[in-house]
């Protein structure tokens, strides 16, 4: 019989450090008094070295006391790691294919692909610090229907050569409006928009071309987007919708002689019995239209094909909005039929919450508009700038831009990797820029003030020192530190970063009270060598903790 140790970190410091609570799990399997089964465990565990004391508490739990050396040692090869930012290598690699980012280039990046971009790119960051193969892939929407009539618009407007169109479209947000508009109320432009379409689609060579400059445009924008935000995320990443084209017409032929898609009315269905509405109907995934045009679903059931086969995958995860969930289980479900997916790998769809504006609702303009992802990072700059200016005047303008560019940015990625990931959440300048509170200045301070002992002492670091610890707090200290490792593995298996913000939060709030309790520069040599040895694992933790969450740490700020 095998029942789960459930050991886990102590609620109560008078608890010991850790608790094992499955003694009474299996005394219920065993029919058995689960004290005496706790005792029957004790006198079974080989913890000499390791724990100083076990004892059994309450119906059954066993609480368990790590032994000081023992932890010092722990804590001080463990950090040997972290501070060479080493890539550890995996048990077993995965190769993890990640979709992430992935806007469509029809219009301008706005706050909605804000969640998927910051947080897949932090989970890429730990599962490759974890030793994994990671396969970016940024599934860009560049086909369909809209680019008929942004080529009508950039034909009429003559916006043809790629100098010209990259004027025209500086405010791509603004040139979709018009071409809209012109779609809208125009009738003879819509005719020559559909007439595009078909032409795109079958391949005319100046429509391509059209095609392929508004492209380039619109992902030149999008790598400003990355490159301001420091996101992993290049050229090389970028798999578009398009280059699937080529597959469709074979898949959907193979999908009809499985006898997975049937023809009704004219168009081209999967129907799975799993997915049924609330009157009791299939909801079909639809792979053809009735004019031949293939659709969203079907260059998804190649990608998913694609990431399989081509690439490898054991793992494929999709940070994609929480609405898209239907879809995204129904493609999956239907690659599996196909037999395109072996059981074991997994498809993981990770979705995410609505940003919302203060007053409850998806984040939006003063005037109700879409905002854009470039201008929420100028306006978080110039805040962050204006907080430097504030409360530092002896900083050059060099070093405040710098300081405002990682604290601005730094804020409003670590404010969307904080909050649960399936929740709405409500977008506050001021809350995400404070210095209090589970918030990148806070811990980019603690950072700072952590750094800056090591000025006034005169010290590069403390490399070397042996750790002694005998203060309650710098146990407490050690042992969240220890934690470190435990909480990757999490983030990177349940691909929730707020874990990894908590963690570090907590530590700075342990290393706080560390600090108030334990004079550092005062203390004896050894003992002072030992705690600035833990005020570097902890800098370093936090340096490491940051990076991994795509968020610049400073020297001073
Ligand atoms: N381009 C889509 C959108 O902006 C997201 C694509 C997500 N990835 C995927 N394989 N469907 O809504």
């Amino acid at each position: 019989m095998h029942t789960p140790a459930l050991v886990q970190p102590s609620a109560r410091l008078e608890f010991g450090d850790f608790q094992a609570n499955g003694v009474m799990g299996a005394a219920k399997a065993l029919k058995t008094n689960p004290r005496q089964l706790a005792e029957q465990v004790i006198a079974q565990l080989d913890l000499e070295g390791v724990a100083h004391k076990v004892e059994i508490a309450g119906p059954g739990f066993i609480n368990i006391s790590l032994d000081n050396d023992w932890l010092a040692r722990a804590l001080e090869s463990a950090s040997a790691n972290h501070a060479l930012n080493r890539r550890r290598p995996a048990g077993q690699p995965d190769t993890v294919v990640v979709d992430y980012s992935s806007p469509n280039l029809a219009k301008e990046m706005h706050v909605g692909h804000l969640r998927s971009t910051i947080i897949g790119d932090a989970v890429v960051r730990v599962l490759e610090y974890l030793g994994h193969y990671v396969i970016r892939q940024n599934h860009v929407g560049d086909w369909g229907t809209q680019f008929g009539m942004l080529l009508a618009h950039m034909k009429l407007d003559g916006a043809t050569d790629q100098a010209h169109l990259h004027t025209r479209l500086a405010d791509l947000e603004q040139f979709y409006r018009e071409a809209k508009q012109r779609y809208d109320s125009d009738p003879a432009f819509a005719a020559t928009a559909r007439e595009y379409v078909v032409k795109l689609q079958g391949g005319d060579a100046e429509c391509r071309r059209l095609w392929q400059a508004f492209i380039n445009e619109s992902l030149a924008h999008c790598e400003e987007v990355y490159s301001r935000l420091g996101v992993t995320l290049t050229h090389a990443h970028i798999k578009p919708e398009s280059a699937y084209n080529d597959d469709l017409p074979q898949l959907v032929d193979e999908l009809q002689s499985r006898g997975l898609a049937q023809e009704s009315d004219g168009a081209l269905c999967v129907f799975l019995p799993e997915f049924k509405g609330k009157d009791g109907a299939v909801i079909p995934v639809i792979v053809r239209k009735s004019d031949g045009g293939f659709l969203y679903a079907t260059s998804d059931l190649a990608a998913i094909r694609y990431r399989v086969r081509e690439l490898q995958a054991t793992r494929v995860l999709y940070f994609v909005d929480a609405r898209q969930h239907l879809h995204l289980t129904q493609v999956f479900a239907a690659a599996r039929h196909a037999g395109w997916v072996e059981p074991e790998t997994s498809l993981e769809h990770l979705p995410f919450g609505t940003m919302m504006g203060e007053d409850g609702k998806p984040f939006k303009t003063r005037s109700g508009g879409t905002v854009k992802l470039i201008e929420l990072l100028d306006e978080a700059e110039q805040r962050a700038y204006k907080l430097v200016s504030e409360r530092n005047t002896e900083f050059s303008e060099e070093q405040r831009r710098t300081i405002a560019r990682a604290v601005g940015i730094g804020a409003v990625k670590y404010a969307d990797l904080a909050k649960n990931r399936t929740s709405d959440y409500i977008f506050n300048w001021d809350t995400m820029l404070a210095m209090e509170g589970n918030t990148a200045p806070y811990l980019q301070y603690a950072y700072v003030r952590i750094r800056s002992l090591f000025r006034r002492a005169e010290l590069p670091d403390a490399a070397g020192a042996a750790l002694q610890l005998s203060e309650p707090a710098e146990r407490r200290l050690a042992l969240k530190l220890n934690e470190f490792d435990d909480v990757l593995a999490v983030v990177a298996n349940d691909c929730t970063p707020n874990l990894l913000c908590n963690h570090l939060f907590e530590l700075a709030g342990l290393f706080m009270t560390f600090y108030e309790a334990c004079p550092v520069l005062k203390a004896e040599d050894a003992v002072k060598a030992s705690r600035l040895r833990l005020c570097q694992i902890t800098a370093d933790t936090i340096k490491l903790g940051l990076n991994l969450l795509g968020i610049e740490v400073l020297e001073q700020m």
